[in-house]
């Protein structure tokens, strides 16, 4: 094996997922034969207890209340953009101008038109940038997506990807940035979760031609730091019904429902793929990460059987085969790829979600959007 490459990582948003990252770096020898070895080394945040909880982690050297400083930082090799949606166009752009390789957060901008700019200025770039979609790093959902990718499922009939939790379900949660449109966007909960369901079937080459939205904002006002209710005005769930061209049996349409809930009752935090198709099926949930289910038919008899697809992602690690995967593998894995695919080395493994993709998502949510005033399905722009 040869020597890893050190790639400096500087961290624009010191908080939850600033923090996963840090946590993703300490475990990175886990990961067998990685071209690269990453350390944070930079951080900006304005809040300085966002900035504080990172002097546990040795290698900070430059803690900045301004993402410019790490912007201009040609020290850095790598930055991760991970600040509310709202901050994304003028960050990400630019970060791009700079000429900084970055994983962004998703969902890459406030709405398609931000998202539009960032890719115009990624493009016009040298920068490598891919965008932050970590569930289809668990060893089920890449055995579910390869069994799509090869074809075994014939003429597709349906497709359903989904993410639910239910942090939301209590009505006096306080309100924060992500329940308000001015910082979250007008999607909501698509800008939210909507990039972990589209990532998979966009990789498919199921695009969209129409949306019908169902758009649901259930809780109207959370408390806020003073107890007095503050206007939640964001989607909570969102419930998107799309045709799909068939590439296989055209001009046949399939269906496809992209699901995203904050308020789903019995859900901690679950992903879901599925697709049918006439010869075979798939599907696979985190709520049951050790197995995922193929449709055949076999002698005559319609079966769904279980596989069981163990510890193998796209990175190799020193984990036994048989142990059991979590969120922050998928993580791990994620990172994994994004710095591989960077170094050259990421070869035919799954690769993290790419600017194409983000605004194919956006253009798909922007389509929801318009079909929820409309009340009819609408396409996605070009
Ligand atoms: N991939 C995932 O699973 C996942 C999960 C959660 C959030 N996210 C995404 O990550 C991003 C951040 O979400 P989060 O949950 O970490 O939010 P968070 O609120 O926990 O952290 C955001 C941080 O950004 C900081 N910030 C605000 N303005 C800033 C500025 N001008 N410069 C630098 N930092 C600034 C805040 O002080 C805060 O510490 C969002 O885009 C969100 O959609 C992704």
């Amino acid at each position: 094996m040869s020597t890893p490459q050190p790639v400096r990582i500087g961290v624009v948003g010191a908080g939850l997922m600033g923090r996963e990252l840090a946590a993703v770096c300490g475990r990175w020898s886990q990961l067998v034969d990685h071209p690269c070895l990453p350390q944070i080394v930079a951080v900006a945040d304005p809040q300085p207890a966002a900035r504080e909880w990172f002097r546990r982690v040795p290698s900070v050297q430059t803690f900045a209340d301004d993402w410019r400083a790490l912007v201009d930082d040609p020290t850095l090799d790598v930055l991760y953009l991970a600040v509310p949606h709202d901050l994304h166009e003028d960050l990400y752009v630019a970060a791009a101008q700079a000429g900084r390789d970055f994983l962004a957060e998703k969902p890459f901008g406030i709405d398609l038109s931000a998202a539009g700019r960032i890719a115009a200025a990624v493009r016009a770039s040298t920068s490598f940038v891919r965008v932050s979609s970590e569930f289809p790093f668990f060893p089920g959902a890449l055995r579910a997506y390869a069994y799509a990718a090869s074809g075994a499922l014939g003429d597709i009939l349906d497709v359903r990807s989904q993410f639910s939790h239910s942090s939301d379900l209590d009505r006096g949660k306080p309100i924060n940035w992500k329940r308000r449109a001015a910082t979250c966007g007008e999607l909501g909960v698509m800008g939210d979760l909507g990039l972990h369901v589209a990532h998979v079937p966009l990789r498919l080459g199921y695009l969209p031609e129409t949306v019908y939205g169902m758009l649901d904002n259930v809780v109207t006002s959370r408390p806020g730091a003073d107890g007095s209710g503050v206007d939640c005005d964001t989607w909570d769930n969102a419930l998107l019904a799309c045709r799909v061209p068939s590439s296989t049996d055209a001009p046949r349409r399939f269906s496809m429902l992209w699901e995203t809930r904050r308020i789903a009752p019995g859900q901690m935090n679950s992903w879901s793929f599925e697709a049918l198709g006439m010869d075979g099926g798939v599907r696979f949930s985190t709520r049951t990460p050790t197995t995922l289910q193929r449709f055949v038919r076999r002698d005559g008899e319609q079966v769904w059987e279980e596989v069981q697809p163990g510890n193998l992602s796209a990175w190799p690690t020193i984990s036994g085969g048989i142990f059991e995967f979590g969120f922050s593998d998928a993580l791990l894995q994620m990172w994994a790829s994004y710095l591989a695919e960077r170094a050259g080395g990421l070869g035919d493994r799954f690769g993290t979600a790419t600017v194409d993709e983000a605004v194919g998502a956006h253009r798909v949510f922007d389509a929801a959007l318009r079909s929820a005033r409309s009340g009819s399905a609408e396409p996605p722009v070009s």
